[in-house]
């Protein structure tokens, strides 16, 4: 998996076991910021039928290669177009240029060979489920020989050790299908895709803040869409990274957005993380959430990205900035339309339930939210409504 700004690796265990206490074994599970893939990922391998879905086409791409496409089905395929990619002789053009000359995020001779297997794909024009295998290879080779800090915002002054190191392509970790049906993967916006599709649980960790995630991976997004796009500045980003924007990035936005998507949803279960430190106010999460029923938070420390902890560096490399603290907190909200039987133990702490919202909620709101919202209609849900961009 690749390293990915707000990844919930840390948090997997106590993402599960929320989603457990809230999802039969047949269950349907949306995933719908899935960035990394990691979380989606987690879920298929916990034996739920997943549907992944992030605005973004690489992060899409992941989620495809890595969820919706099935180990019996490509395995044996991917491993014999992996090897051949690999013997390709290098071949330095404009991504090479692009990202290991003017900038530096990668070893010439790794971007150059990193370009031959890039075309190499392009011409053999596979099956989507395949091509997303692929590029999801090709994009965590990059990722374990890149000369940056998690992010393509900047790259390090001299190449880093591991971009020192060859390329090497290894087959991304497919998963056999779950028995609950087959995992689907999109690239929607979330708040449009919320009204289209019916899930047990949704999985919701948008973007706390300003930070845009097409803009950290920029070059991800190059290599997926291979579009050759005119780019700008010392990171040599893409120029459409100045008008593809969330309305989850802005102070502005991120409210009626979240409200929008906490209201359309149709799913028994929400599960939502967000940072102490996001645009948006614990209370007026907890209040969105409260409609639905019974709401849990939970919380969780959390380490923060390497970024933030070594500093802010100018482009000569120079510290500029102070580091900020190792720690922040991560919150984990679950808001059912019925109580859960959510685990308690040392690193999952209640911290409150139901309509006790933390005083947040009025006497009025708290008897609204505990007279349980019926979110979905009688009996589970289990029919996904694609979206018009779904690959087969
Ligand atoms: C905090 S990251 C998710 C991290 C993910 N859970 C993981 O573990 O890798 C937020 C993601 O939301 C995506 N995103 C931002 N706005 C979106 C929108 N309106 N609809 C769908 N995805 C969006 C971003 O592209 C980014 O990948």
């Amino acid at each position: 998996m690749i390293k990915y700004l707000g990844s919930k690796r840390g948090l997997l265990p106590q993402i599960l076991r929320a989603v457990g206490a809230a999802a039969g074994d047949r269950a349907v599970v949306a995933d719908l910021f899935s960035g990394s893939a990691r979380v989606s990922h987690a879920l298929k391998a916990a034996g739920w039928r997943v549907l992944a879905n992030d605005e973004l086409p690489f992060a899409q791409t992941l989620a495809c290669g890595l969820v919706q496409a099935d180990a019996e089905r490509w395995g044996a395929r991917a491993d014999r177009l992996l090897a051949e990619l690999s013997h390709l002789p290098p071949a330095s053009g404009w991504f090479t240029a692009t990202y290991a000359e003017t900038a530096r995020y990668l070893h010439p001779v790794n971007a150059a060979r990193l370009e031959a297997m890039r075309e190499a794909i392009e011409r053999l024009d596979p099956e989507p489920e395949l091509r997303a295998i692929l590029l999801t290879a090709l994009i965590q080779a990059a990722d374990r020989v890149d000369s940056c800090a998690g992010h393509q915002m900047s790259f390090m002054r001299e190449l880093a050790p591991r971009a020192m190191k060859p390329l090497l392509l290894r087959r991304p970790e497919l998963l056999p299908r779950p028995a609950a049906g087959p995992c689907l993967a999109l690239a929607e916006d979330a708040v449009s895709l919320a009204g289209a599709i019916e899930c047990d649980v949704a999985y919701l960790d948008p973007p706390y803040d300003q930070h845009v995630y097409l803009s950290n991976y920029h070059m991800w997004e190059t290599l997926v869409r291979w579009d050759r796009p005119d780019t700008y500045g010392r990171a040599q980003k893409r120029t459409d990274c100045r008008t593809r924007r969330s309305a989850f990035n802005t102070r502005a936005g991120i409210g009626p957005a979240f409200a929008r998507l906490v209201t359309g949803l149709r799913a028994r279960t929400l599960v939502v993380s967000y940072g102490a430190e996001g645009f948006l106010a614990r209370a007026e999460l907890e209040r969105m959430l409260a409609g639905r029923g019974f709401l849990h938070v939970l919380e969780v420390p959390h380490r923060r990205y390497a970024g933030t902890r070594l500093g802010i560096h100018n482009a000569r490399g120079e510290k500029v900035g102070t580091p900020g603290p190792d720690g922040t907190m991560e919150r984990l909200y679950v808001a059912s339309d019925r109580r859960l039987d959510l685990p308690r133990n040392q690193d999952y702490r209640m911290v409150h339930e139901a309509a006790e919202a933390a005083g947040a909620l009025d006497t009025q709101q708290a008897a609204d939210a505990l007279a349980v919202q019926q979110v979905a209609d009688a009996g589970r849900c289990t029919a996904i409504a694609a979206g018009p961009s779904a690959t087969a």
